[in-house]
């Protein structure tokens, strides 16, 4: 079973205010978009990557992911355009696919991971245990963490309730998928559907979702915190 990754990174990062997508921004001087990918091919797991990028970065992310086996495409205005493009790319018929710069192998993988570029740290083998969650049989698996704040529903500034976190997941990426389930949930779904993330679209199909143990290392930069933290991480590493 062929496994591609598809890596949504054409955000605008305005959340992180570095001044140019988050995702090129650097991280202890290489790209966070650049980990990301570098981690996928690391865990041994993934045979192809995908990456969409804003239109007007196409050609600085080619040069920056040089040698790999990459195709970079241009994403979409919101995370779930974004994806469904890629989703396209993969679906093209293996000669296409090649002439747009798309992966090469033979016809579409089996397996699809779609993993936030923003995630730089993720580790190798958070990554291999979701595809083989996949290949053991469950065709949509998002790792997840307990929550340790206590949660409240708020209305403005007033809080309404406090909700029992005991059953409540922060879910990360990688996110794997059945190939053919993510297509066809990106399928039902409108195409100005938006969700933050790629299993909320299998979930309204009405389809299983599992969760493995997620890392804390996979953690999103958003703001300049969190980029500091990576890069503390990095240090000390
Ligand atoms: O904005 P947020 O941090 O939730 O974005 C998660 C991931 O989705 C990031 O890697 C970002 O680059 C990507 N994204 C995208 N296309 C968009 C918006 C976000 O690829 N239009």
């Amino acid at each position: 079973m062929s496994v591609a990754a598809v890596v949504p990174a054409a955000g605008s990062g305005t959340r992180l205010g570095a001044g140019a997508p988050k995702a090129f921004v650097p991280l202890a001087g290489v790209p966070i978009v650049v980990r990301a990918v570098d981690g996928l091919l690391r865990s041994g797991a993934v045979d192809e990557v995908v990456v969409a990028v804003p239109e007007a970065l196409l050609e600085h992310a080619r040069e920056l992911l040089g040698g790999r086996p990459v195709a970079v495409l241009a994403g979409g205005a919101e995370r779930t355009a974004t994806v469904r493009r890629a989703l396209d790319l993969l679906r093209r018929p293996h000669d296409v696919a090649q002439r747009q710069g798309g992966p090469s192998g033979d016809g579409p993988p089996d397996i699809v991971l779609v993993h936030d570029a923003a995630r730089p740290l993720t580790p190798p083998a958070l990554i291999a245990a979701v595809v083989a969650a996949v290949r053991a049989g469950n065709p949509a698996v998002v790792p997840a963490l307990p929550l340790a704040d206590t949660v409240k529903r708020v209305a403005g500034s007033t809080v309404e309730s406090t909700v029992d976190r005991s059953a409540l997941r922060a879910v990360q990426t990688p996110q794997g998928f059945a190939l053919d389930l993510l297509r066809a949930a990106y399928a039902a779904s409108g195409v100005d559907a938006i969700a933050t993330d790629d299993a909320g679209l299998v979930e309204r199909m009405g389809e299983k979702v599992v969760t493995i143990p997620g890392d804390p290392l996979a953690f999103k930069v958003t703001t300049p915190w969190d980029l500091r933290i990576a890069e503390l991480l990095l240090e000390g590493s």
